[in-house]
């Protein structure tokens, strides 16, 4: 297992799913994890789970679209650990979102995907990076393969995590002076709780189109995120990878 021993990690979004699955793996693997999250009880949960295993974890309600809130998160994890190592721009709005064609789509749904999924990134970013300039770190985005796959009815989620694409790449570029790497992660279609709602059948929704035929799980992020988040990565930046058992090639 990677080791992110002495490592301080900011998780998003760390209140259930793919954040949590990525807060307990970052833990597991020696980081100290600040979760944040608008819904403070499950981020409660996971750091409970996280303590309770004899990790360090911290649970801190922030809204990433919401600059105090952000700014907030990042002073308290400096004052309780002295750095920052690991960002993992993982909170979206994607759980309850409605597939519909884009001419049905309201403007008030427009606005509020992109203010969490495209603002959120570089306002949570924003904050985070001046305590890496001079230490370096891992900034790790999470972006979706419905990007690669244009993916129909929801064309505000589609075009919100081509973005995180984007910004990947520019932030790369900006902050490769200060040693600090910008990933992404693309995951397919995976069984999270907030999937289950999503599509019907969501246990066997696209598997055929895959390489390897079976549901992607939260646990199969886990390799990829470690390896983005650890030492392991240090000359890969700017690079999305799509983790998605080989349903579509980018
Ligand atoms: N599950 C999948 O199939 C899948 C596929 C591709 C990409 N993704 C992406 O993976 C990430 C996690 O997905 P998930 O399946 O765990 O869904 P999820 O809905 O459980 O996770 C998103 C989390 O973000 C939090 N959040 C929403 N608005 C916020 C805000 N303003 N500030 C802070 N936190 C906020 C939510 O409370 C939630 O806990 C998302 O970025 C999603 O777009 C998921």
């Amino acid at each position: 297992m990677t080791q992110l021993k002495n490592k301080v990690a900011i998780v998003t979004g760390a209140a259930g799913g793919l954040g949590r699955t990525f807060a307990i793996a970052f833990a597991e693997a020696g980081a100290k994890v600040a979760c944040a999250d608008v819904n403070l009880e499950g981020l409660e949960e996971t750091a409970v789970l996280i303590t309770q295993s004899g990790g360090q974890a911290f649970a801190i309600k922030t809204d990433v679209t919401n600059m105090a809130s952000t700014n907030q998160l990042v002073e308290q994890t400096v004052s309780q650990w002295g750095q920052i190592d690991i960002l993992v721009n993982n909170a979206a709005i994607y759980a309850g979102i409605e597939r519909k064609p884009f001419w049905e789509i309201d403007e008030k749904t427009w606005e509020r995907v992109m203010d969490v999924n495209v603002k959120g990134i570089w306002q949570m970013s924003k904050s985070v990076v001046p305590s890496m300039f001079e230490r370096g770190g891992k900034i790790i985005n999470i972006g979706s393969a419905t990007f690669y796959s244009g993916s129909p009815g929801w064309l505000h989620y589609v075009a919100s995590k081509g973005a995180a694409v984007g910004m990947t790449r520019s932030m790369a570029r900006e902050l490769g002076d200060f040693n600090i790497t910008v990933n992404a992660i693309a995951p397919g279609f995976t069984l999270t709780e907030a999937s289950l709602g999503i599509v019907e059948d969501a246990a066997n929704y696209g598997i055929n189109r895959g390489a390897i035929k079976r549901a992607s799980q939260s646990g199969d992020m886990i390799g990829t995120a470690l390896y983005l988040a650890s030492s392991a990565s240090d000359f890969v930046t700017g690079q999305t990878i799509v983790v998605d058992g080989g349903r579509q090639f980018n």
